[in-house]
């Protein structure tokens, strides 16, 4: 795992990956809410600012837990997406990717697009068995 300790630092590895001829990057958080370098902006933000490519935020979207908490056997609420879609507004970045939420909602694009949210279906990690 690759670890950045300042802006500087992530924006020599993103101006590299830029120049090679990335189009957009998908930034891999567990908490999309995370803050990075004590300011108040993600890592997807931080990718976008400093690499001026579109970039796509992850982690726990809609999800009141962590995905990793499904190893331990624990699942997650369905969550306000208030405050991602309020960094959506401020343009921190482009693009979102739903894992569990997707899982236990299919159409959960449509029911967020017509904020049918109360429809949407918690997590938990048995839904998995259904899979098989
Ligand atoms: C049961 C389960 C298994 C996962 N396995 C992997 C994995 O092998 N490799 C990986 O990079 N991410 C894995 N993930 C993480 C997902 O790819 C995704 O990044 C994560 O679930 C974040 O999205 P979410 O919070 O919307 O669910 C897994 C997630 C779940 C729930």
């Amino acid at each position: 795992m690759l670890r950045f300790n300042t802006p500087a630092e992530l924006d020599q590895f993103v101006s590299l990956m830029a120049d090679a001829g990335v189009d957009v990057f998908h930034c891999s958080t567990r908490r999309f809410w995370d803050t990075e370098f004590n300011s108040d902006q993600n890592l997807a933000a931080w990718t976008k600012k400093l690499s001026g490519k579109p970039t796509m935020t992850v982690g726990s979207i809609g999800m009141t837990g962590e995905h990793i908490d499904t190893l331990m056997g624990e699942g997650s609420n369905v969550a306000s997406l208030d405050h991602l879609l309020y960094l959506v507004d401020r343009g921190d970045f482009d693009l979102i990717a739903v894992g569990r939420g997707m899982l236990v909602n299919p159409d959960w694009a449509n029911k967020v697009r017509e904020g049918r949210i109360d429809q949407l279906n918690d997590w938990h990690p048995d839904v998995l068995k259904e899979l098989i």
